[in-house]
C-alpha cells in the first residue's frame, strides 16, 4: 500500500528479486486470459500458473508460495482470505481490473500486501456496451432479432422512442462516464450527471452537474459509472427509485450492488422502470463467466428478472474486447514487473482512493 512511511523507505518490501521471474498465480482464468497473458508474457517471461476457480478463503491454499495473485472481479479478497495468503507467502495482489471493491483494503494494508489494478484498459469498450445496452432496449432489438427468425414480423410491442432530444443522467463522469457523455452528446442527448469531481471536459461539453435528487428527478434515461464503495452501495434503492420519472429507463455496467435488486423488482412489476439493462448484477459471482445452460438457476432473484420482457442482461461483458484484453494482459503484467524490480508503479491502489471513493 502507498502513503505509508515505509513506503517510502522500501516501496514493496521483500520484492527485490532482479534476476528472478516473479511466479504468479492467476485466478479465476478462462481461455481468452490465458490467450492475452500467455502472449503478452513474452516480453516479460513472468511464471504465469493459471487456475480455474475463483480466488476465495476456501481456494488461498491454492497459491502457497506463491509471491504474488493475479485476481479478476468475482475473486473474494477478504480478511480471512488475505490472512490465508499470507501466510502461504503472498505479498503482491494484481488485479486485472479496474475496480477493488472485492479487496479488503485496509486488512491488505494491516496485512503489508502491495495491491495494483489496470485502472484504464478501454473506457471505450465499458461506455460502447452501455450504448449498445441503451440502443437494444430502446428499439428492442433483443425482442425483434427473436421474432425475425421465428417468422414473426409485426411490429407491435417494439415502439421505440427517439434518443435525440432524451435526457440521460449519468452517475459517475470518471474515464468510462466521460465517453459516455461524449457518445450521447453526438446522438444529442440532453446531459446531466452528478459526479462529486467533476470533470472539465464534460462540463466543456455542456454537461450540466446537478444534485443527485434533481438528476433522479429529470432524467429519462440514467447510467451508473460511479465505483462500488461503502457510500454507493445500493445507490439506487427504493428511495431512489421513487424520485425517477414514471418509466425511466436504468443501465448499469458499472458494478452489481450498486442497485438493490430486490427494490428494482417491484418498481419493475409496478411499472416505474420502463426498461432496465444490466451487465453486472449483485449476486454475480456464483453466476457470470460460466456455462450453466444445462443446469437450473438457483439464485431466485436473478431468475425473477430474466421473466420481465423489458429487461435486458449480459453476464459482465462490457470490458470484452480484444483491444481491452491486450490492454489488461500487458499493463498487469507490467504492474508485476514494476514491483518485482521495486521501481514506482503507477498502477498501486491505495487506502487513499477508497476514502475518495
Ligand atoms: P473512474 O475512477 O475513472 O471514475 C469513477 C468516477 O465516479 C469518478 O469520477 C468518481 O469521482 C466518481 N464517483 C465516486 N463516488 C461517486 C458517487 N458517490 N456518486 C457519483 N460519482 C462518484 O472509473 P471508471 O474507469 O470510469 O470505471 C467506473 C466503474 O466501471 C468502475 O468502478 C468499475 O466498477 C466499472 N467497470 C465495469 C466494467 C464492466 O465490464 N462492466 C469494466 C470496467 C469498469
Amino acid at each position: 500500500m502507498s502513503g505509508s512511511s515505509r513506503q517510502q523507505r522500501n516501496p514493496y518490501p521483500g520484492f527485490f528479486l532482479k534476476g528472478d521471474k516473479m511466479k504468479v498465480a492467476v485466478f479465476s482464468t478462462k481461455s481468452y486470459d490465458r490467450e492475452f497473458l500467455d502472449q503478452a508474457n513474452r516480453r516479460f517471461g513472468h511464471e504465469l500458473v493459471y487456475f480455474e476457480p475463483h480466488l476465495r478463503r476456501e481456494t488461498a491454499l491454492l497459491a502457497q508460495g506463491f509471491p504474488a495473485v493475479c485476481v479478476f472481479v468475482n475473486d473474494t479478497l477478504d480478511a480471512e482470505t488475505l490472512a490465508r495468503l499470507a501466510e502461504g507467502g503472498t505479498r503482491l495482489i494484481a488485479l486485472r481490473c479496474a475496480g477493488f471493491n472485492n479487496v479488503d483494503l485496509p486488512a491488505a494494508d494491516r496485512l503489508g500486501f502491495t495491491v495494483v489494478r489496470v485502472p484504464a484498459y478501454s473506457p471505450h469498450a465499458v461506455a460502447e456496451h452501455t450504448v449498445a445496452l441503451l440502443l437494444a432496449v430502446d428499439r428492442q432489438i433483443h425482442r425483434a432479432y427473436n421474432r425475425v427468425r421465428e417468422g414473426n414480423f409485426a411490429l407491435e410491442g417494439l415502439l421505440g422512442w427517439d434518443l435525440h432530444g432524451q435526457t440521460v443522467g449519468i452517475i459517475g463522469t470518471g474515464k468510462i462516464g466521460r465517453v459516455v457523455a461524449k457518445i450521447l452528446n453526438g446522438f444529442g442527448c440532453r446531459l446531466l450527471a452528478y459526479d462529486p469531481y467533476p470533470d472539465p471536459e464534460c462540463r466543456a461539453l455542456g454537461v450540466d452537474y446537478v444534485p443527485l435528487e434533481s438528476l433522479f428527478a429529470r432524467s429519462d434515461i440514467i447510467t451508473l459509472h460511479c465505483p462500488l464503495t461503502p457510500q454507493t452501495h445500493h445507490l439506487i434503492d427504493d428511495n431512489a427509485l421513487k424520485q425517477m420519472k414514471d418509466g425511466v429507463v436504468l443501465i448499469n455496467t458499472s458494478r452489481g450492488a450498486l442497485v438493490d435488486t430486490r427494490a428494482v423488482i417491484r418498481h419493475l412489476k409496478s411499472g416505474k422502470i420502463g426498461h432496465l439493462a444490466l451487465d453486472v448484477y449483485e449476486e454475480e459471482a456464483d453466476l457470470f463467466f460460466e456455462d450453466l445452460s444445462n443446469q437450473v438457476i438457483q439464485d431466485d432473484v436473478f431468475a425473477r428478472l430474466l421473466t420481465f420482457p423489458n429487461v435486458l442482461i449480459t453476464a459482465h461483458q462490457a470490458f470484452f474486447t480484444r483491444n481491452a484484453l491486450e490492454n489488461i494482459a500487458q499493463t498487469t503484467l507490467q504492474n508485476i514487473a514494476d514491483v518485482e524490480q521495486g521501481r514506482p508503479c503507477p498502477n498501486l491502489v491505495t487506502l487513499e482512493m477508497v476514502a475518495r471513493g
